[in-house]
């Protein structure tokens, strides 16, 4: 149980300041398919490509593999905001798949699969070298996508519409504000071909926060799950989860955590599932299924596992196999919809402003500044 909440703990505030695995390396010494025990950070502060998405990416590699027994043709899959690669290099090395792109937003964090796929070019061993050619790489933006020319030139010109028969995204949309969160399922449906499938995992805004940790990452998440919490009582507001760290500086102690933020003050969106139902049914998509994990030490490694309640939320959407050549757009969707996503952080803002008062309603963040200048905290 310990390690349980220790681990829990040390995820959550992966994103703050804790490191879990190894400090920030090079990229020449990662190799894609060694991240083995733990998250490894990734080289431009947006949090960690993971060792394992536990159940979640079986199940993916079995669709893969499924895809390829069923269909003659070309089988595509995506992968968004890939990181280092891992998950890629397993759907690679574990099916045939046709065509595999992947696509991330840092070249920095690419550069390890480059390394990979660049020696596995020059190997003498056939089928090593071979499945090379099964791989695209795609850095950018993966909003971006749908003009992204080198993706359209990928596809032999023909558009990303229709045709990706998966589309894998983990640990990408908490990095997103509303309007982010509504194109990005916006493009992932429209790039489905009909009865294609999309798999996201996604920090939910259900954890479990340690009680008697008075360390700053604590209170700051702390701080955040009581700002969440609070804002999910009020009906209107669909990202309950979008907390802008800037707005948080409310109380002295805080903006002095906050000025301790490895990567600066940043946007985190812990989407509730409600939220991602309410996306997802105003889309079309199909709801294949939904599960809560949480991540556990074992033996050392770090794993994810189903749990109810759990901090990670596993989400597997299908786009209806009958679904004709209407393309989604923001223009075509329910306008008051589209408008609570273009709104959101403006909404989540004056929330705070007005109806968060801390540190008065909210005992737990409170300084008191001990030992010289050392920041000492207690509930
Ligand atoms: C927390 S890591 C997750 C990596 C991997 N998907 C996993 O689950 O292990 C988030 C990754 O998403 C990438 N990312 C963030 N925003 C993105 C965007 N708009 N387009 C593409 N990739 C993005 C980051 O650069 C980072 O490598």
């Amino acid at each position: 149980m310990l390690k349980k909440i220790l681990y829990t703990f040390i995820i959550i505030s992966a994103t703050f300041s804790c490191d879990v695995s190894a400090s920030l390396r090079s990229t020449k010494s990662i190799d894609p398919e060694e991240i083995k025990h733990r998250p490894l950070k990734t080289q431009n502060g947006k949090g960690m490509n993971f060792n394992n998405l536990g159940a979640f990416e079986k199940d993916f590699i079995r669709e893969c593999r499924g895809l390829e027994l069923a269909d003659e043709g070309v089988q595509r899959i995506l992968i968004k905001g890939a990181a280092y690669g891992r998950l890629a290099m397993r759907a690679l090395r574990e099916t045939y798949l046709t065509h595999i792109v992947v696509n991330e937003l840092s070249t920095k964090n690419l550069e390890p699969l480059v390394s990979k796929l660049f020696s596995m070019s020059r190997s003498k061993n056939i089928t090593e070298k071979a499945a090379v050619d099964r791989m695209s790489l795609l850095p950018g933006d993966c909003l971006e996508l749908p003009s992204n020319p080198q993706l359209s030139a990928l596809l032999n010109d023909t558009g990303p519409d229709n045709s990706f028969d998966l589309i894998m995204c983990a640990n990408v949309l908490h990095f997103f504000d509303g309007e982010q969160v509504l194109k990005f399922f916006i493009n992932t449906f429209n790039f489905l071909k009909p009865g294609g499938k999309a798999y996201i995992f996604t920090d939910s805004s259900t954890r479990t926060i340690p009680a008697n940790n008075f360390s700053p990452p604590v209170i700051y998440m702390k701080a955040t799950f009581a700002i969440i919490e609070a804002a999910k009582k009020d009906p209107s507001i669909l990202f309950p989860g979008l907390i802008h760290d800037k707005w948080l500086q409310k109380s002295p102690f805080l903006k002095e955590i906050l000025k301790r933020k490895p990567n600066g003050l940043g946007l985190a969106n812990y989407i509730p599932e409600q939220t991602l139902q309410f996306i997802s049914d105003q889309l079309g998509f199909e709801t294949i299924s939904k599960t809560y994990y949480s991540a556990f030490l074992v033996d050392g490694s770090a794993i994810i596992k189903e749990e109810d309640g759990g901090p990670h939320y596993g989400l597997i959407l299908r786009k209806p196999a009958d679904y004709g050549d209407t393309k989604v757009t923001m223009e075509n969707l329910d306008p008051t919809f589209v408008a609570q996503c273009l709104g959101a952080q403006e909404k989540m803002k004056r929330f705070i402003e007005t109806e968060i008062d801390f540190p008065a309603k909210y005992p737990f963040v409170k300084a008191k500044i001990k030992d010289k200048g050392k920041e000492k905290v207690k509930e």
